[in-house]
Parts: C-alpha cells; structure tokens; sequence
C-alpha cells in the first residue's frame, strides 16, 4: 500500500495558492489536509475567502473547508507556500523553525546558498542541502519549545524552493501560464 503524504498550503487564497490547491487535489500522493493564509480570511469559508480566479472549478471539497491562520507548527510537516513576499521570509523562517519543511514559490529565500532551488526531474539531490540548513538553524538561538518541536517532527526540515512548472510525478508546482499571469 502507498503511503500518502499530508501537505499543507500557506497562502492557499492567492493566485499561486490556487494553483497549488489545484494540482494537490486529488494527487496520487498527497492529502490536502490544511489551507492557510492571513488573519483576513482566517476562520473563513475557502470559496468565501478566496476569489477563485481558475478556469476549472473549485475542486471538490475545497470550498467549505475552513482558511486557518498560518500558524507555525500548526499544520502537516509538508507545507508549499504560496505566501506574499511581504511577509514570505520570516513567516517561511518561522514554519522551518517549528519543524516542517516550506517548499516556496515566493522569492524571498531564493539567494540564501543554503535554500536548495529545486526542479525536482533534475535536482532533486540537492535537498540534501536541508541537512545544511537545519545545522545552521539549530545553531541560531531558539526557544526550548521550538527546538522540542523541530526534533519531534523529523530530521531535515527546511525551506526549499521550487521553480517546477508542470506536475509529474517526481513534483508538483504551478503551470507556467497562470504563474506569468501572477508575476
Ligand atoms: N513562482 C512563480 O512563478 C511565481 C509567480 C508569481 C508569484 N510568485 C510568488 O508567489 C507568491 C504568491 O503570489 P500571488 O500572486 O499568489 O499573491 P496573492 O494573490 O496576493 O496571494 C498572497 C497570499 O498570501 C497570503 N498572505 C498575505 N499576508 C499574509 C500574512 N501576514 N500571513 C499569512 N498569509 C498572508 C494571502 O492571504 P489573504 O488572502 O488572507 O490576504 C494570500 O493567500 C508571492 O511571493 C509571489 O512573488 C511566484
């Protein structure tokens, strides 16, 4: 039997976040368990919160699920973010820090050499690098509280981000029309 994966959205109401919520849905491998964004639709309806802006509908179940607020260490191990840029550096940090590991499509984490930059049919290797990063983070001051969490939740959390613009089966990412049509 195949194990599936629960995976999370942080900025599932965007444009990207749409994109994501669209090719998560009823994928072989994930569950999409929890849709996040900011405190504005937190608590909502998603069809509610979200102006849904694809040319396929909402997938099915999607729509009466509750936006949460994206709340570190809340949430499956697994997020992808779809998180403004305004915000997407700290708040991607914080989830790294609380122990899941963030594969981004905002560019704030970009240049850090410790951010594998990612098309998984040709790079999927240099993940290895989380391993990197995790050592750098525990290095950096935490609370007690955040480090219990991090060893809870595995070994190599981190941030990651993905360039990938179309889903096979080694990955999952936003189509390259609707991700020029955000830019
Ligand atoms: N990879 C690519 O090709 C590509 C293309 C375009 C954009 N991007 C990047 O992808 C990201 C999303 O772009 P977009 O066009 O989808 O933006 P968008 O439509 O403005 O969506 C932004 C999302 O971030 C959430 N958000 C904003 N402030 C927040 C906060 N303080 N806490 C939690 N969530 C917050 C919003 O939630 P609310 O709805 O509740 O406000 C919304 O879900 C950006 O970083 C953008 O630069 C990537």
């Amino acid at each position: 039997m195949r194990i599936r994966i629960e995976v999370g959205v942080l900025g599932a109401t965007g444009m990207v976040g749409q994109q994501f919520i669209n090719q998560l849905a009823g994928h072989p491998w994930f569950d999409l368990v929890w849709l996040a964004a900011s405190e504005r639709s937190s608590g909502k309806r998603y069809a509610d919160a979200a102006p849904w802006r694809l040319d396929t509908p909402i997938p099915e179940g999607v729509a009466d699920r509750t936006v949460e607020a994206a709340t570190p260490g809340v949430g499956p191990r697994l997020v992808f973010s779809a998180l403004d840029a305004g915000v997407a550096g700290p708040l991607e940090r914080a989830f790294a820090d609380a122990g899941h590991l963030v594969v981004s499509n905002a560019r704030n984490h970009r240049m850090d050499p410790t951010v594998p930059l990612l098309v998984p049919e040709v790079n999927a290797d240099h993940l290895a690098l989380l391993r990197t990063q995790a050592k750098l983070r525990s290095s950096s001051p935490a609370t007690p509280a955040s480090r219990a969490e991090k060893t809870s939740r595995g070994p190599t959390p981190g941030v990651a981000r993905s360039t990938v613009r179309s889903a096979t089966p080694s990955g999952i990412g936003v189509s390259s029309r609707h991700a020029a049509a955000s830019a």
